[in-house]
């Protein structure tokens, strides 16, 4: 089955009979403001690549099906599964679009809405703060059960409605999510226990407006250069310098002479923060940057990848491929390759600069 290229730049989803590919994260999970680097990274990781990895599963086995032989029984279960995997993936990235707004380093701006989106909540709701109070209420009012809250802009109805959802496959027809609240336990236990309000408040205190307002833009048709907003901070601009989890898993997969030398760079801050790695990456301190580079091979594609794929990755990328060598950013990090279920080893710091 073909991997289908997704951008990882825009918020639109493509419906495609290939795989999906898995979202970076956009937000800095180790940054956030009140919300623990440890739910973040288990919600992303295990949650929302479980419902890229179990769409894709669902799609794949569809493939290979004789409709006409199929019960009944089988290909409802199987087509309810897939609605379900694939809003699922849907909602969680627009969740976690969203988010990013306070805790970010550096900060990510807007505490407000922007202005087209603040008008029109005004002109739906009568104001700001009526919407906000209407939706997070709404969203209290699903503690102890499950479900989503979505601000969503219909065409059919000419407004923005708060709509409540009971399970991933709930929507309104037609309707354009715009920003999503996961209301599923899963999304606040590890860090507020039952205290679901407690958690809608901080969720509230972390929405990063530039990408939801973006995200309104290009629902009513406005959008323009709104890409930018859905690039991890400091990753390479340039297409060509990044590779998905997707693409590096079939590269080290294959067995030519193309498959990549791996570079695993984390800043000495952040080495508390590991536990694995990619098999056979070698793991650098990105400050040495001039003590190992010249040991690399200019044969060989490099893959260089962080924790999540921003600037530590993207820096040296760029660097690298100033010096002539032929290296991508994994996007997304090591965070991504969990997410898509790639397989790593216990954390090696031998070859890490200044701790040997
Ligand atoms: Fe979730």
């Amino acid at each position: 089955m073909d991997v289908k290229k997704r951008s990882s730049t825009t918020p639109r989803q493509f419906a495609t009979s290939g795989t999906m590919m898995v979202r970076p994260l956009l937000l800095k999970p180790q940054w956030m403001n009140g919300l623990s680097e440890r739910l973040l990274v288990s919600h992303y990781e295990n949650n929302y690549g479980g419902a890229v990895r179990r769409l894709n599963a669902i799609r794949a086995h569809l493939a290979t099906l004789d409709w006409a032989r199929t019960p009944a029984f089988e290909i409802n279960g199987l087509k309810r599964e897939e609605l379900i995997a694939a809003s699922s993936v849907i909602l969680h990235e627009i969740y976690f679009d969203s988010l990013g707004g306070h805790g970010d380093n550096p900060p990510s701006g807007l505490e407000q809405p922007p202005a087209g989106l603040a008008q029109a909540l005004e002109r739906d709701f009568g104001s700001v703060t009526a919407w906000r109070s209407e939706f997070t209420s709404m969203a209290k009012a699903l503690a102890g059960g499950s479900g989503w809250v979505i601000l969503a802009w219909s065409e059919c109805l000419g407004r923005l409605i708060n709509q409540w959802a009971a399970d991933y496959a709930h929507n309104l027809p037609g309707a354009t999510p715009i920003l999503a609240l996961d209301m599923y336990e899963h999304a606040y236990h590890l860090d507020f226990g039952a205290r679901a309000a407690a958690y809608v408040d901080q969720v509230m205190a972390n929405l990063n407006w530039d990408r939801i307002g973006a995200r309104y833009r290009l629902a009513i048709g406005e959008g323009a250069d709104e890409n930018k907003f859905f690039l991890p901070y400091g990753a390479p601009a340039q297409e060509e310098a990044r590779i998905s989890a997707e693409e590096l898993k079939t590269a080290l997969e294959s067995d030519d002479n193309r498959r990549p030398l791996l570079l695993d760079l984390c800043l000495p801050r952040d080495l508390p923060r590991r536990t694995d790695m990619l098999a056979g990456a070698a793991m650098h301190a990105p400050g040495a940057l001039s003590r190992w580079v010249e040991e690399l091979p200019r044969e060989q594609p490099i893959v260089i990848y962080c924790i999540c794929g921003f600037q530590v990755s993207g820096t040296a990328v760029t660097e690298l491929r100033r010096r002539g060598y032929d290296a991508r950013a994994l996007i997304g990090g090591i965070t991504a390759w969990h997410a898509i279920g790639g397989t790593t080893v216990s954390l090696d710091t031998s070859t890490y600069e200044g701790t040997s």
